[in-house]
């Protein structure tokens, strides 16, 4: 079969023709109908992930047929059975382990689900990775209350734009940040009440001065915009983190964060359990993923130049 492979630590993937995984007990043959990219491939792909191999396929989402059935695959794998957090076996599907930017992939059955009936292959194989990054962030961190004001950062990200979908279904205010007018501008057609630009240093205070602070906040970035994020924040409020593409937080004021009892949790994907309620919450609520594009498997590479440059406005999703 055909699979996008990383042949060398910093180098693109190649499409080249492998054998399939060996197929052991309860493992079965999926026929990959879409996949989808994640950041988590570029940082890859730049050799900027722990524990790279090569010659492994990429790709931790996807939607596929077995068995004349239509399933996506919850691509956390070994979470174990601690809620709070994944054990040492923990690790995602596309690295180490061959992923799903593949004509077919070797998987065990526990990992498969059916494919949410409102949504075509393409939305269904942008959900995985993303839509469980943000329900974790959302409904099990900071548990988010109807009415309540939630600001969703870098809003142009699949994660982010999850985490607002998700925060409108719960009967929250959402406000969102971009670097982006014209994503901001998508976002308020989304649901999102006001967008800020976060490249314009005084977006905290305009927030400040238009809504007067948020209860939640759901950032991938850190870095040092991570300050400002803080600053907005209630007495009692609550930030989830999932990712750090903005590097490090200097200057983090910790008197604001104690004398407003503020809680701040990292987060990282989800648990099955994670991953069988955001099904079930996106079947409830009917939510479509926001997809930006669907490119040809032969075409990956354009989806990966897309993402690194940061352009896109949801999920880039692969059609097989
Ligand atoms: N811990 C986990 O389990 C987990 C899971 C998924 C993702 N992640 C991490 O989370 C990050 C996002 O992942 P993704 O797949 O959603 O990526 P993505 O779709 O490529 O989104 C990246 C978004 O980040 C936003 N961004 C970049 N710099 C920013 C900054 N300084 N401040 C605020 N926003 C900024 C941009 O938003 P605008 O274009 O709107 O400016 C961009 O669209 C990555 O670092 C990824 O590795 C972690």
């Amino acid at each position: 079969m055909k699979a996008w492979i990383i042949n060398d630590i910093g180098q693109s993937p190649v499409l080249q023709r492998v054998d399939l995984n060996e197929v052991k007990d309860s493992e079965v043959v999926l026929s990959v109908m879409a996949s989808a990219i994640n950041h988590r491939d570029i940082w890859i792909t730049k050799g900027l992930y722990p524990d790279i191999k090569t010659g492994i396929v990429l790709g931790s989402d996807a939607c596929g047929t077995y068995d004349g059935k239509t399933y996506i695959i919850n691509p956390g794998l070994d979470w174990g059975s601690d809620q709070a957090v994944q054990s040492r076996d923990f690790n995602v599907l596309g690295m180490p382990i061959n992923g799903t930017f593949a004509e077919q992939i070797v998987i065990n059955k526990k990992y498969l689900y059916p494919k949410p009936l409102h949504l075509n292959a393409e939305e269904a194989a942008a959900l995985p990775l993303a839509g469980v990054t943000a329900y974790r962030a959302l409904m099990i961190k900071t548990k988010p209350q109807k009415g309540e004001k939630v600001l969703v950062s870098g809003i142009g990200g699949g994660v982010a734009l999850f985490a607002m979908q998700f925060a409108i279904a719960c009967g929250c205010e959402v406000f969102v940040t971009s670097s982006s007018d014209q994503k901001l501008e998508k976002a308020l057609q989304l649901g999102a009440i006001s967008g800020y630009n976060y490249s314009n240093p005084d977006w905290a205070k305009q927030l400040m001065a238009d809504h007067g602070g948020v209860d939640i906040v759901i950032d991938g970035a850190c870095g040092n915009g991570f300050n400002n994020l803080v600053k907005i924040c209630n007495p009692g409020a609550r930030i989830a983190f999932y990712g750090g593409s903005a590097g490090k937080i200097d200057g983090l004021n910790p008197q604001l964060i104690f004398w407003r009892q503020i809680t701040i949790s990292g987060t990282t994907m989800g648990s099955d359990q994670d991953f069988f309620d955001m099904l079930a919450f996106i079947n409830k609520h009917k939510i479509v993923p926001v997809i930006d594009e669907v490119i040809d498997f032969e075409n990956i590479s354009k989806g990966f130049n897309k993402m690194a440059s940061g352009s896109q406005f949801g999920k880039i999703v692969f059609k097989h």
